[in-house]
């Protein structure tokens, strides 16, 4: 008799970003505050549906007559279109491969999919500190992970020549992963020149960039933010791209993400947008359709469009302006500018140096959800609770850990 089948498996160790959403729905305190998993929120703590898409899914709901299969590459046109939201003019669209994926988690995997297949020996590169189911995604699919310095927590800032030096003993063929804009977890963002010198080092290193853009108009704006990306895609023969709807379209919950290839040419693209379809295939068969749909309703119709740009606006903004009175609340009662990278910072999360135990403290006696790395959510702040937030963590920071 063989063991019994499940026996030998151990549970997992838990989701830092999942479980503290369990922990926080768990927790019975009017007071508690929730700074964990990337959700926009307004002032009532509301994720609200965004006005345009209500309007394309009343369309759709209008037009539509049927809901047979989209088949395993999805919606083509949607993926034309996301191509052009992400890469604008950069290169050649037909040098480039896009497939509609379950969400961005999806089109990362997809991507992985392909690499693992395409180079299974490289090793990918991610930057240290990294969205926290970047290395697991990538482990899946039995490829090696190394971290590259980005992120100076001490002095809250790009670590841009330790980044360069250690990329630039990678080896030839390695890919290397960037955050588009809006780095998770830091916030911390390169510049326009930084980019044009990663161009440079990638050309001269044979390095394949691997960009997740995520967080697309969260940062500066919807071109702005894809700029770094497009800079390389100018300069480079091939590079790969994993974008998501979730975020600047609110679609969290209907998973619309985005794989993107660009190959040395159209019949490499084609070759690899036939590939992924295989992957796609074999893991789910066929993304869901319904937000893809949205999407595509939304960037092929004119007023829509005009819509779903202001309402981004307005969230960015938001975000923008809640940065700046966090900064400026640490400010007043630290009385320290340690805080002011808080301001600069891009998207939805920042880092606050804050120990396990401290992270720890804050939700045991304040209530307060903080990821275990120290990310918070700024956009899941109420501005009416900054003041006590500040007062707590200044609290928690003078405790003995
Ligand atoms: C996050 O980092 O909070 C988001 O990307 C959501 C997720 O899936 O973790």
């Amino acid at each position: 008799m063989s063991q019994p089948l499940l026996a030998a498996l151990q549970p997992p160790p838990a989701d830092p970003i999942l479980a503290l959403g369990s922990l926080f729905a768990a927790d019975t305190r009017p007071n508690k505050l929730d700074l964990g998993i990337g959700v926009y929120k307004d002032e009532a703590g509301e994720t609200p549906i965004m006005l345009s898409v209500k309007q394309a899914e009343r369309q759709l709901l209008a037009s539509r007559t049927t809901k047979r299969y989209v088949g395993a590459r999805g919606d083509r046109q949607f993926a034309a279109a996301m191509l052009d939201v992400t890469f604008g003019a950069a290169t050649e669209a037909s040098r480039i491969a896009s497939l509609q994926a379950p969400g961005g988690t999806g089109a990362l995997r997809i991507l992985a999919q392909l690499l693992a297949e395409a180079r299974p020996k490289a090793t990918v590169w991610l930057p240290s500190p990294t969205w926290l189911n970047h290395q697991a995604i990538f482990a899946a699919v039995g490829l090696k992970t190394a971290y590259y310095p980005y992120y100076d927590t001490e002095q809250s800032t790009v670590r841009f020549d330790s980044l360069c030096d250690r990329l630039g003993s990678a080896t030839p063929g390695d890919v290397v992963l960037l955050h588009g804009c809006c780095h998770n977890p830091s916030g911390a963002d390169l510049d326009e020149a930084q980019w044009r010198t990663l161009a440079t080092l990638f050309l001269e290193r044979d390095l394949i960039p691997f960009v997740d853009i995520a967080y697309q108009g969260f940062g500066r704006g919807l071109d702005e933010d894809a700029r770094g990306l497009r800079i390389l895609a100018a300069r480079l023969p091939e590079l790969l791209a994993a974008s998501s709807c979730s975020k600047n379209f609110g679609l969290y919950s209907e998973r619309v993400g985005c794989a993107l290839v660009l190959a040395r040419n159209p019949r490499e693209a084609e070759i690899a947008a036939a590939r992924m379809t295989v992957h796609a295939r074999t893991i789910y068969s066929m993304p869901p359709d319904h937000g893809a749909a949205i999407v595509r309703t939304i960037l092929e119709d004119v007023d829509l469009l005009t819509n779903w740009h202001d309402e981004l606006t307005s969230i960015r903004e938001d975000m923008n302006e809640k940065r700046a009175r966090l900064a400026e609340a640490f400010l007043q009662a630290s009385g320290s500018d340690e805080f002011a990278y808080l301001a600069y910072g891009f998207g939805m999360f920042s880092l606050l140096k804050l120990s396990r135990a401290q992270i720890e403290e804050a939700r045991a006696a304040f209530g307060i959800y903080i990821v275990e790395d120290g990310r918070i959510n700024v956009a899941g702040l109420p501005v009416a609770r900054i003041d006590a937030f500040v007062e707590s963590i200044l609290t928690i920071r003078k405790s003995p850990h």
